[in-house]
């Protein structure tokens, strides 16, 4: 199969009616989408990312109307929270109604939703008779793409169609918000909307353990978003003597390392602005997973707005969790 990028939407349309696949530009990262009330258009996404099938997927909508549409027992802080947030980085996780088969949420009887904020594909969305489940458009366990070059990188071949939609701005997959009994706000998976904007709406969350955010999704694997080089996370400085500076790369919050070379180094934010490193961390980790190096040094951001989202999936990077030797803190191993 030819993958071709190009901004066509009436062919992007065409293809998704007829059950096909095509990558989709969202804020927060490309998606790979396909008709959600169509279970064999479905399944190739999982066949084109290589994904396990109990991973549930995203239901993108064209507006509100449309998510009352397949959702049921919508508690009012979650409508407060979409007037707010959506289109935007914030997907609400809610109980579904029978249109939402099972292959769409992995048999749960709650459906993840989200309007993405773009303007090409909310105007698909709008075109469209039906909405759109999108996982991000990376083969599963790699990490997500943010521009077209990024999906055609990877799925080249699979797919018939990019939707060019230029950089993502956001940079991190949304926000995963749903709700206990009481009716209060729990983060499924931390993303590209800060834990502080949902709390100045809907007061404090709880912010989900790997046990308590069944069902178990790759969002909550510990090792995901992996480049292939490894990467350690820790002191840049005390980890380029400890391990050698030979080639090495590093993935900086704000400053460039003196000891190697600066071709060899990403900084996420010169400003130390962590929305500016949110929208750079996946691209940086890229470019460095394709210098061939031996191992990437990287450091946290400060734990505020998108930093605690960004650790989130620097955690999950790093080459420990892939060797599988740190069963204490992966309560459910990945693969
Ligand atoms: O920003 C985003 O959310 C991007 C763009 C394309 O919209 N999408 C995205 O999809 O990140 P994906 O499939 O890579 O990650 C979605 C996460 C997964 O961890 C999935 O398991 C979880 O959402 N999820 C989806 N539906 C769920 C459900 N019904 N219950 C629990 N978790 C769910
Ligand atoms: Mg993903």
């Amino acid at each position: 199969m030819k993958t071709e990028i190009g901004k066509d939407l009436k062919y992007a349309k065409a293809l998704l009616e007829q059950g096909d696949l095509v990558a989709i530009p969202t804020e927060t990262v490309y998606g790979l989408a396909a008709n959600a009330l169509n279970p064999d258009a479905v399944i190739k996404i999982f066949r084109a990312k290589n994904r396990p099938e109990f991973n549930p997927l995203i239901v993108h909508c064209g507006n509100w109307e449309q998510i009352t549409h397949f959702t049921a027992q919508i508690p009012p802080i979650a409508e407060k929270l979409a007037e707010h947030f959506m289109p935007g980085p914030l997907t609400l996780l809610l109980p579904k109604k029978k249109d939402i088969q099972d292959l769409v949420t992995s048999g749960s009887d709650k459906v993840a939703v989200r309007i993405p904020d773009h303007p090409i594909t909310l105007s698909l969305l709008q075109q469209l008779a039906f909405p759109l489940a999108a996982p991000s458009a990376n083969p599963s366990g790699y990490i997500s793409p943010t521009t077209s070059a990024h999906v055609f990188h990877q799925l080249n071949g699979k797919i018939p169609y990019i939707l060019e939609g230029g950089a993502s701005k956001v940079g991190l997959e949304s926000t995963i918000v749903g709700f206990d009994e009481e009716g209060r706000v729990c983060i499924y998976r931390l993303g590209g909307l800060s834990i502080e904007e949902i709390e100045k709406v809907a007061g404090k969350a709880r912010i989900l353990t790997h046990h308590e955010s069944k069902p178990k999704t790759a969002g909550q694997l510990l090792s995901h978003y992996s480049p292939r080089t490894p990467l350690m996370l820790g002191n840049i400085e005390t980890m380029v003597k400890e391990f050698g500076a030979e080639k090495a790369g590093i993935l900086a919050f704000k400053d460039l390392n003196p000891v190697i070379s600066p071709q060899f180094q990403r900084i996420l934010s010169p400003n130390a602005d962590t929305e500016e490193a949110a929208k750079n961390l996946f691209t940086s980790m890229r470019e460095l997973d394709s210098m061939n190096l031996r191992v990437i040094y990287a450091e946290e951001a400060p734990e505020e707005g998108l930093g605690q989202a960004i650790n989130d999936r620097l955690r999950r990077a790093r080459y420990e969790n892939k060797l599988l030797n740190v069963e204490d803190e992966i309560p459910d191993l990945p693969e």
